[in-house]
């Protein structure tokens, strides 16, 4: 089938095209050609897709996210995420291994990849655990898991996107090391959950200590690194020491981190704002939209963490810790970035497309001639409030229930299908 999107303004062609109006030709899945808008680069056969007034944008990667098969499939399964991923302009993503059981071997990784392919059309790419059964002793079969047979290994080469303890931190630092010596020698990135279990996640050297710990691991292996979930100021000085130093050093943050501040949580006990790492102060908060600025950060994830709600119903002490995010972080970083002037379009799509494509080593994550149709059509001027009962999610426990933000995404495209239209049942 040949596909036209007609008349948006395309974003991230890595070019002086970007921020134009055009009209994007796809066929075979793949971008054929970018012409000026009206063209009729083809007659015939051709289904049109009308993004005036819309921005189009490469579909958004995101590093991080919990679809909670198999194990916890009430909170969320793959079908449901990919789902939620679409509606958010999502068309890849990093599943990480915090599952029931663990995502620890060659079974459950294929399993995941079978259900992907089952699912809507998003890129699914899993992410192992470092260690079997997540025990913090025992490194998993690493050239095991890279030789898997999986979609993974036909976009990247690896079987498997990266190696994460996520949900928690590997504390013996010789398992941590062992780990990203055999990562380094095949080549496959460790995604860092950075969090000492020793001390109180509230404090911020709780997270900064593995941040430093990681850091200093990776300048003595030379694995690459990509820190997870980065919310302090302080992490951010330490990620700028590793930086200078020259290490394959990557790092991200999530939506919640530059947008919310413990002090602005009215209810401090508030479940839906319950997650790991805690939400930080205001020095942090502005810390965090600089370094997403100056390219401390170099990603925007959403770490997907759907529960419940009977779960986030509980009294806060027993409520889990995590919130949803895919429909909601395009939205929101263009709300809170770009209409305030911290990001150009131009930075905010490298934030939440190109760059984390480069990270996985993908060949997406750019609108060019050539390149798979993985496409994104929002209306950046559509304003609406945020609900979680309106998420394709099973998971509803999103932090910004009641936020008013702009960018509404109408189309998502992966691989030249049409994988969500809004207003459609999917
Ligand atoms: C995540 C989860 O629910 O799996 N929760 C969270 O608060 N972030 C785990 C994690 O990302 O560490
Ligand atoms: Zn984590
Ligand atoms: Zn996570
Ligand atoms: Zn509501």
């Amino acid at each position: 089938m040949k596909r036209c999107i007609r008349n948006g303004q395309i974003y991230g062609t890595g070019n002086s095209r970007s921020g134009k109006p055009g009209d994007i030709w796809i066929q075979g899945g793949v971008i054929e050609k970018i012409t000026e808008p009206g063209e009729a680069f083809w007659q015939e056969d051709t289904e049109y897709i009308d993004a005036g007034g819309c921005w189009v944008v490469p579909g958004l990667v995101d590093l991080h996210v919990h679809f909670r098969e198999p194990g916890q499939t009430e909170k969320e399964d793959i079908a449901s995420g990919c789902r939620a991923a679409a509606a958010g302009g999502v068309t890849t993503v990093c599943c990480m291994p915090n599952t029931k059981p663990a995502a620890d071997c060659e079974e459950i990784i294929r399993l995941i990849d079978e259900k992907a392919g089952n699912a809507c059309g998003v890129h699914v790419l899993p992410v192992a655990s470092i260690t079997v059964g997540m025990n913090g002793k025992t490194v998993v079969n690493t050239r095991k898991l890279y030789n898997c047979d999986t979609q993974c290994k036909e976009l990247t080469g690896r079987g498997i996107a990266a190696l994460s303890e996520d949900g928690r931190s590997v504390m013996d630092s010789a398992v941590m090391e062992s780990a990203m010596v055999q990562a380094r020698d095949l080549g496959i990135p460790v995604f860092s959950h950075t969090e000492d279990h020793a001390i109180t996640a509230e404090s911020p050297e709780g997270e900064e200590i593995i941040v430093a710990r990681d850091i200093l691991l990776a300048k003595k292996t030379g694995c690459p690194l990509h820190l997870c979930h980065i919310s302090t100021k302080g992490s951010l000085d330490l990620i700028r020491l590793g930086k200078r130093w020259g290490l394959k050093l990557t790092a991200e943050t999530a939506p919640h981190y530059f947008t919310l501040t413990r002090e602005d949580t009215a209810n401090k006990t508030d479940t839906l704002r319950k997650m790991n790492p805690p939400l930080r102060g205001e020095e942090d908060r502005e810390a965090v939209r600089q370094a997403l600025k100056d390219g401390t950060l170099d990603v925007i994830a959403t770490d997907h963490a759907p529960h419940c709600p009977e779960e986030k119903q509980r009294p806060f002490a027993e409520a889990p810790f995590g919130v949803v995010g895919l429909e909601t972080s395009f939205a929101v970083a263009y709300t809170e970035l770009v209409k305030r002037g911290i990001l150009t379009p131009e930075e905010l799509v490298r934030r939440m497309s190109t760059k984390p494509a480069e990270i996985l080593g993908l060949r997406r994550g750019i609108i060019a001639e050539g390149y798979p149709a993985d496409l994104a059509v929002i209306d950046t001027q559509r304003e609406y409030t945020i609900h979680g009962e309106h998420l394709y999610s099973k998971g509803k426990n999103t932090p910004f229930e009641g936020k008013r933000v702009f960018g509404k995404v109408v189309c998502t495209l992966a691989d030249g299908n049409v994988i969500y239209r809004e207003g459609e049942e999917a």
